[in-house]
């Protein structure tokens, strides 16, 4: 049993790993990159440590609480020190690891020399907003990437330097923007405001569309209940998870045409317009765990849908797919449907419409009388026709994997900033 259920998984994988190429590849592109990879050690600093003079190294080449190797001169590691200060940056410090302290202000004086900083990480520290002295980040003119995850901050930082690329406040109490906070920041490619205490009013005064090269918003677990207004066009990747957000506006995504994926699970949804996912870039749909009643139009190029823990009672395949194009067909390979309210299996009508699908996971269904049902067909998948020894293999071992798999969908719902793992952590 063991064995074949390492095949299942293997093939699942190679299956999955096949149809998401795209995904990865891009994401790849933007954000897999080691950014030590990048920074070639070019400091003249460098070859004095090979020359030997360990006095200048000590005293400009790096704080005695951190450690700085020698073949990655521009670093310095200060991380899990217990430190309750910052300490003073060398002028030639492009990565600084402050990560695991006990730091509760960000003042001015350390960073007076350390204009060449890119890269600053201070996340999980008890840093609150009143302890950063005023444009402290500002003055970071190469300033890329701003850990501030895991902190006790109450506002959103102001003001950044325009530089800056990825900035992450995941897992903060963040409450309040100030009017035009992102205004300058025209280079932000990701910004992850996970976790915090953002309200609708909180966004409301925002023009987020300033960030004009925005790709990655995260506002997953705040307490949003309605659809954060005005993002930018460039946007590729959303997450609104654990919001309670009810509906979407009719023309919501007109203004987001790159939109990649979608993640919306555990919000309120209950009625959305039928042709509201019509978006031709659309890969990656996620609206588990709302009150949708009736399903919709599936775009063409949607790979992965999770409409489970909805109040589905029938999914009529001519309404969710129209008409079939033998030329361009839709690309969906995966969909889960279990804990709605379907008394029978999808008409098998679907595979037609969607001749890519490789596996549908019913599960349970809900009952009008609050029981579980389960309908006969518990999964369907389908390998390619070299793998149909494994077709024999019976129903349970199809379970208890899909129970496994349902497990790492529920605990992964957290888009990570390095994105393609986790990203791809659901499907
Ligand atoms: C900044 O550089 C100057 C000149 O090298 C030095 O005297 C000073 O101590 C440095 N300050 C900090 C905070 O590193
Ligand atoms: C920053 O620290 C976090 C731990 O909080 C770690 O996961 C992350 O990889 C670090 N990022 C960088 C760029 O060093
Ligand atoms: C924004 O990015 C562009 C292209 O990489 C760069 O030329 C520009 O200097 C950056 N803006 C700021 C304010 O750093
Ligand atoms: C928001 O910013 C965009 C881009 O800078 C601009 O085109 C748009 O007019 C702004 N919208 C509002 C309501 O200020
Ligand atoms: C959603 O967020 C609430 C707090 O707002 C939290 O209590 C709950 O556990 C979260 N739900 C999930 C599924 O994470
Ligand atoms: C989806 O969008 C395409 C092109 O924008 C349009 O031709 C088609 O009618 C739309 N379909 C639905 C169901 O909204
Ligand atoms: C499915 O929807 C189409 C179009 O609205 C309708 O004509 C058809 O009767 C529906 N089929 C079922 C089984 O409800």
């Amino acid at each position: 049993m063991g064995f074949l259920r390492l095949i299942y998984v293997i093939l699942l994988f190679f299956g999955v790993k096949v149809h998401s190429q795209y995904e990865t590849y891009q994401w790849d592109e933007d954000y897999d990159q080691e950014p030590n990879e990048d920074y070639e050690p070019e400091f003249p600093f460098h070859q004095n440590i090979e020359y030997g003079v360990p006095f200048y190294q000590h005293s400009i080449g790096c704080a005695s609480e951190c450690f700085c190797p020698a073949n990655f001169p521009t670093s310095m590691y200060c991380d899990n020190r217990k430190l309750k200060t910052i300490p003073n940056i060398p002028m030639h410090i492009r990565q600084l690891n402050l990560q695991f302290n006990e730091i509760e202000a960000v003042t001015i004086d350390p960073f007076i020399n350390a204009t060449q900083l890119q890269e600053i990480n201070l996340s999980h520290n008890k840093i609150k907003s009143q302890k950063i002295d005023y444009g402290v980040f500002a003055k970071l003119p190469n300033l890329l990437q701003l850990h501030l995850q895991h902190n006790n901050l109450e506002e959103f930082p102001v003001p950044l330097p325009g530089s800056l690329e990825r900035l992450l406040l995941g897992y903060n109490k963040i409450s309040t923007l100030q009017t035009n906070a992102m205004d300058g920041l025209a280079n932000l490619t990701m910004l992850d405001l996970c976790y915090n205490h953002l309200h609708d009013s909180t966004l409301k005064e925002e023009n987020l569309s300033k960030m004009e090269k925005l790709m990655q918003l995260n506002l997953c677990n705040n307490r949003l209940e309605s659809m954060p207004p005005g993002l930018p066009p460039s946007l590729m990747y959303l997450s609104l998870e654990n919001n309670s957000i009810s509906s979407i506006p009719d023309n919501y995504f007109d203004k987001l045409p790159k939109l990649h994926a979608l993640r919306m699970s555990h919000n309120k949804l209950k009625d959305i317009p039928y042709g509201i996912f019509n978006l031709s870039n659309l890969v990656e749909l996620n609206v588990g765990h709302n009150k949708l009643k009736k399903a919709f139009y599936i775009p063409r190029n949607l790979e992965h849908l999770y409409l489970q823990d909805n109040e589905i009672e029938n999914i009529n395949v001519t309404l969710i797919c129209p008409s079939i194009d033998p030329l361009h067909h839709h690309h969906l390979t995966y969909l889960r449907v279990d804990q709605n309210k379907l008394k029978e299996p999808i008409s098998s009508f679907i595979f037609f419409c969607f001749p890519r699908i490789h596996s549908i996971y019913y599960g349970e269904q809900k009952s009008t009388d609050g029981q579980t049902i389960q309908l006969k067909t518990q999964v369907f998948r389908r390998f390619d026709d070299d793998d149909d020894d494994d077709d024999d293999d019976g129903d349970d071992e199809d379970n208890t994997l899909e129970g496994q798999e349902q497990e790492v969908a529920e605990g992964h719902f957290y888009p990570q900033y390095y994105g393609v793992q986790e990203w791809q952590e659901t499907i």
